[in-house]
């Protein structure tokens, strides 16, 4: 997989990429991540991006001529067109689904927006606008940083790929909770059914923990979920399970 980022701030990029695993990624060549200083394509002397926006407002605008000529050099020299993704919190909101589509493409051209926004004309050479969420960041570094760790992960050869098939948003609901050793820490015990030995048992509760942390921290999840029989048998027991709780505490 491939990356390149235009940016006005690429040493944010540089330095996210040269730690952790998506610099040992790099390092072994199954991801390569290029940064492109936007202001190298400034028009004038003075190396200007950003301007006034037309009609009055606050803030200033990226200017269209910088950005489109930026990703215009990328695309000339690419074999494979690149995905063009715009960072912008006016844009659809990242998930897990989203990074598994992208985790797929050839190469990521990855625009970071700054300032109030970018001209609506640099839409006209974009694939896709994304937001990492309903906040608004100064810039799209942090954003593209997300989007080349959340699809890096899941380009075969960066990490096992055992860890990427029940993990939370796998299939749609959270991952349940796990222990390592010590067995006992300050009172606090590892559920006996995980030390015995029975991966059956273990492998349902496991289940049941991940359906009960969903339904706790992120009902909404639970509706979309892709849930099998199984799953509908836990829900009913955790159902049962909190109808003689509330009727024990006289509820
Ligand atoms: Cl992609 N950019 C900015 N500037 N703010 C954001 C965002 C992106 N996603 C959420 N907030």
């Amino acid at each position: 997989m491939r990356y390149t980022v235009l940016s006005l701030f690429p040493g944010m990029i540089q330095a996210f990429c040269q730690e952790s695993i998506i610099a040992r990624a790099a390092a072994s060549g199954v991801i390569q991540v290029d940064t492109v200083d936007i202001r190298n394509f400034a028009h004038d002397k003075h190396r200007i991006v950003d301007d006034y926006p037309y009609g009055g407002g606050a803030g200033m605008v990226m200017k269209p001529e910088p950005v489109i000529e930026a990703i215009e050099s990328v695309c000339a020299v690419s074999t494979e067109q690149p995905h063009v993704i715009l960072t912008t919190p006016r844009g659809r909101v990242f998930s897990q689904q989203i990074a598994r589509v992208l985790a797929a493409k050839q190469h990521l051209l990855i625009v970071c927006g700054h300032y109030e926004g970018v001209d609506e004309r640099v839409c006209a050479f974009v694939d896709d606008q994304i937001s990492i969420g309903d906040y608004v960041l100064t810039g799209g570094e942090l954003a593209a940083a997300v989007i080349i760790e959340a699809t890096a992960r899941l380009v075969p050869g960066v990490i096992s790929e055992d860890s990427t098939v029940h993990e939370s948003f796998s299939e749609g609901i959270l991952e349940g909770p796990q222990y390592t050793r010590p067995r006992e820490y300050r009172q606090m015990h590892v559920p006996d059914v995980l030390l015995s030995g029975d991966h059956e048992r273990i492998r349902l509760w496991r289940r049941k923990q991940a359906l009960l942390k969903t339904i706790e921290q992120r009902p909404e999840l639970i509706c979309r979920a892709r849930l099998g029989e199984e799953d509908l048998r836990l829900l009913e027991q955790i159902e049962r399970e909190e109808q003689a709780e509330r009727c024990g505490l006289g509820v």
